[in-house]
C-alpha cells in the first residue's frame, strides 16, 4: 500500500509554505508598498516604457503566465498575455520593442521555451525569465528575472515552483502597478495579502482529509470538467492538466461562461463539474452556472470562500482562505493539486512519473 509521503509530489506540495515564504523573502518594500525585484535587470524609466507584456512557458508554466498576465492587467493596467511557447516559435512571431516578453520554466530547459527566448533576443526584443533552476540554459540567456527560490523539483507534476511562479507574477505586477497608477493604499493591500499567503497555503494543506474524501469521487469518474472564471479560469486550466497528468481521468477546462455555448451538452449523472466559486462580484454568476449544471444531473465540486452562499445546493464544498481577488487564484490551485493527488492515489498510479511523461521536455 501506498503512502502520501513515500511521493516527491506529497513533500512537494508539504513544502509549499516555507517555499512560499522563501519567494517573498527580501522582496517586499514596506515604505514605498511596492516590491524590489532587483534582478529583472530593468531600471524603473525603462520598466515604464513598455506597453504590453507577453508571457511565455509550456504545460502548468504557460497556465501559470495566464494567472501572471491577468495580475499584469489587474494591477499595473498594461495589456498582458500569455501564450504556448511551443505555439509561440513556429508561428513567426511580431517581436516589438515596447513589449516586455516573460518567459516562465521551472527546469530553465524547456526546449520549447529555450527557442523562444533565443528567438526574441534574435530579433532584438527583452526578455527576463521567472525561473526555478538557478544556472540554467535560459536562465543564462536572459537579460534578467525572478528566481523562484523553490528548491529542486522532482515529481513530473508541479507544485511548489507552480505556485511560487504565481507569487512571483504578483510581485511582478505589484511592481509594475507602483510605477504606474496603482496607489499606495493598492499597493498596501497586495503587499499585506502577500505576506500572509504562505499561511494560507498551510491552512488548505490542514484540510488534506476533506479533499482527499471528495478526490475519491474524481478517481471513479470517467470525465470531469474544471470551471473558472476570468481570473480562475487559467485555475482551471492547470486543475483539469493535473487531474490529466497522473490519475488519468479525461478532465477539461471551460470558463465557466463558456458552458451554456456547448459544453453543456456533455452534463449528465456520469460528468463530475469542479466549479471555481470565489467570493468576487462575478459570485451570483458562477453559482448560477451551478445550479445550471446540477439541473441537468451532474455532479458538483465546488471550491469556494466560506463567505460565499451557495444556497444550499447539493454539491461538495471545499473552501480556501480569502484573499484579496487579485491573488485569490493562487491559493485556489492548493486544492486542485490535492484532488488529483488522492485521485491518483485512490487509483493506485504511479504520482511522480506518470506514463509517457518528462519532468522537463529538453528536445523539440
Ligand atoms: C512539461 C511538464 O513537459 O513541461 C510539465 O510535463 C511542465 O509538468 C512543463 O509544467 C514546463 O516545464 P518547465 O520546466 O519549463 O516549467
Amino acid at each position: 500500500e501506498l503512502t502520501g509521503h513515500q511521493h516527491y509530489m506529497y513533500k512537494e506540495m508539504l513544502e509549499q509554505p516555507d517555499k512560499a515564504a522563501a519567494v517573498i523573502r527580501g522582496r517586499l518594500d514596506e515604505r514605498f508598498a511596492t516590491a524590489r525585484l532587483n534582478g529583472l535587470n530593468l531600471s524603473p524609466k525603462e520598466l515604464r516604457a513598455f506597453r504590453r507584456v507577453k508571457i511565455l512557458g509550456c504545460g502548468s508554466a504557460y497556465y501559470v503566465g495566464q494567472i501572471g498576465a491577468q495580475l499584469i492587467e489587474d494591477l499595473a493596467r498594461i495589456p498582458a498575455d500569455a501564450e504556448a511557447a511551443s505555439e509561440f516559435r513556429y508561428r513567426n512571431p511580431i517581436i516589438e520593442p515596447e513589449t516586455l516578453y516573460v518567459v516562465v520554466s521551472q527546469s530553465g530547459e524547456t526546449a520549447d521555451t529555450a527557442f523562444a527566448v533565443s528567438e526574441i533576443k534574435r530579433k532584438g526584443g527583452t526578455v527576463v525569465a521567472v525561473v526555478n533552476a538557478v544556472g540554467s540554459t535560459i536562465a543564462r540567456e536572459v537579460h534578467g528575472g525572478i528566481y523562484l527560490h523553490a528548491g529542486p523539483e522532482i515529481a513530473v507534476a508541479s507544485t511548489k515552483a507552480l505556485t511560487n511562479m504565481a507569487i512571483a507574477f504578483a510581485m511582478l505586477a505589484l511592481h509594475m502597478g507602483r510605477l504606474r497608477d496603482l496607489s499606495v493604499a493598492d499597493g498596501e493591500r497586495i503587499l499585506h495579502a502577500l505576506k500572509r499567503i504562505p499561511e494560507q497555503i498551510q491552512q488548505v494543506l490542514d484540510n488534506e482529509p476533506a479533499i482527499a474524501e471528495v478526490a475519491k469521487a474524481l478517481a471513479q469518474a470517467q470525465n470531469a470538467f474544471y470551471i473558472g472564471r476570468v481570473r480562475q479560469y487559467p485555475v482551471a486550466r492547470e486543475g483539469a492538466q493535473k487531474l490529466k497528468e497522473i490519475s488519468y481521468v479525461h478532465a477539461e477546462a471551460y470558463p465557466t461562461s463558456e458552458l451554456k455555448h456547448g459544453p453543456l451538452a456533455l452534463i449528465d449523472e456520469s460528468m463530475i463539474t469542479v466549479a471555481i466559486v470565489p467570493d468576487d462580484d462575478l459570485t451570483e454568476r458562477n453559482v448560477g452556472a451551478v445550479q445550471q449544471v446540477l439541473a441537468r444531473g451532474g455532479q458538483v465540486v465546488a471550491l469556494s470562500h466560506e463567505s460565499v452562499d451557495l444556497q444550499g445546493l447539493d454539491v461538495e464544498r471545499i473552501d480556501v482562505p480569502k484573499s484579496e481577488p487579485e491573488l485569490d487564484p493562487i491559493l485556489m490551485v492548493i486544492p486542485t493539486q490535492l484532488l488529483a493527488y488522492h485521485a491518483a492515489l485512490t487509483l493506485g498510479y504511479d504520482i511522480d512519473k506518470p506514463r509517457n511523461l518528462a519532468k522537463s521536455v529538453t528536445v523539440e
